[in-house]
């Protein structure tokens, strides 16, 4: 089994499909060029056939990437298969990622198909999208709730036809890491052709568990994540790709596999993604939020401060942060208010005096979120030596 983990990122597309998070040619182009300089195996650009919009920046797309692969999605059907083929000739390396519902309630009530009739389509759509390109991903839509022996069919048909990854999506977010797990194994142990495709999974955040889901898949075998720049997307959005990579990177003990990944990239690219979408990244996020690397409390800082490890797994600048930050407020220590003051040039001639500015500061600290660097030097003009 192979030890690279593939990144398909799917900001341009799933990510898009966040109400409200519609983006222009111009912009996918951008985002698209930071997704490359991330490293990115392969960027799904977008859905060809949806709108003339969407056609043109997947074909721009496909036009400004070099190192990535990109891809587009299609229906399984023919209409959606030649147009996506279409916008991707720029290419430099083309997917085509074709897709159709596989769970009884998606085949009886929306599709309106029997069983026989899906795995015909989906045989059929491969084989038309590998007229095309030799690099062809399908996807059995809704696969979480479909049943594990149609799941096993349709798959084995549509790798026989030629894809050559076979993503699982948990479309709704309804999969529990244990079972989402099982399942990646089972299928890869009962499908007979499971060795000619790479396995991929696909996972949304319904329950917040779609990053918990996808190491789940990829500790049973899978070697592809489907996952978006700040974990955008469908509802509640997708597996966030730097929570997902950074597990992967950080937990090499566990993981037998690891990514292609620039990981100093990713804050630059979680802003542009960001700003771009107008879909600020909350203070807590994970990898990219503005505390994640932020100390508060007296205790950690002065951890911190003496040996980072103790309350950081992870480096700042390994994320493309320029550092970890101490925050004073009401909760910090004497330690950080410390340093702090000398890293501005601030001293103390006594104990006597930092003790009693340490005072003035808890006392202001009580009344403000957060201490500045502007109201230290206010707080201790009148008794520090400035050197
Ligand atoms: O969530 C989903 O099932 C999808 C497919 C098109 C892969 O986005
Ligand atoms: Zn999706």
């Amino acid at each position: 089994m192979s030890d690279r983990l593939i990144i398909f990122d799917t900001t341009l597309r799933d990510g898009e499909q966040s109400p409200g998070a519609s983006m222009t040619r111009d912009e996918k182009v951008r985002i698209a060029k930071a997704l490359e300089r991330l490293r990115v195996d392969v960027i799904e650009a977008g859905f060809p056939i949806a709108s003339p919009g969407d056609f043109e920046a997947v074909q721009a797309v496909a036009e400004a990437v070099r190192e990535s692969t990109v891809c587009g999605l299609a229906r399984a059907k023919d209409a959606d298969i030649d147009r996506a083929a279409e916008a991707l000739r720029p290419a430099a390396r083309a997917r085509i990622h074709t897709f159709i519902a596989t769970s009884p309630i998606h085949m009886r009530e929306k599709l309106r198909l029997e069983p026989d009739e899906v795995v015909a389509h989906a045989v059929r759509a491969v084989r038309r999208a590998r007229r095309y390109t030799d690099d062809v991903e399908f996807s059995p839509e809704d696969a979480g709730r479909s049943e594990p022996d149609f799941l096993c069919r349709i798959l084995e048909a549509v790798i026989a036809a030629g894809a050559t990854t076979v993503n699982i999506p948990d479309t709704v977010g309804y999969a529990l890491p244990d079972q989402f797990g099982a399942l990646i194994a089972e299928l890869m142990a009962r499908v007979p052709n499971a060795d000619k495709a790479v396995w991929s999974v696909h996972c949304h955040n319904d329950l917040g568990l779609a990053v918990a889901n996808s190491l789940a898949a990829v500790l049973a075998g899978a070697r592809q994540v489907e996952c978006t720049i700040n974990g955008l997307g469908e509802r509640a959005g997708n597996a966030a790709l730097e929570e997902v990579v950074m597990a992967v990177r950080t937990r090499q003990d566990r993981f037998p596999c690891d990514t292609g990944i620039d990981t100093r990239q990713i804050v630059p690219c979680s802003r542009l993604v960001a700003s771009i979408t107008g879909f600020p990244v909350q203070p807590n996020k994970a990898v990219v939020g503005a505390n994640a690397f932020a100390h508060e409390s007296g205790i950690h800082q002065d951890g911190v401060l003496k040996k980072r490890e103790t309350y950081e797994i992870m480096r700042a600048e390994d994320v493309g942060w320029s550092a970890n930050r101490i925050v004073l407020g009401k909760h910090s220590g004497r330690n950080a208010f410390r340093t702090r003051l000398r890293e501005l040039g601030i001293e103390f001639d006594s104990e006597e005096a930092l003790n009693e500015a340490f005072a003035r500061f808890k006392e202001l600290a009580d009344k403000k979120h957060e201490i500045y660097d502007e109201d230290l030097q206010a707080l201790v003009s009148e008794t520090a030596v400035v050197t």
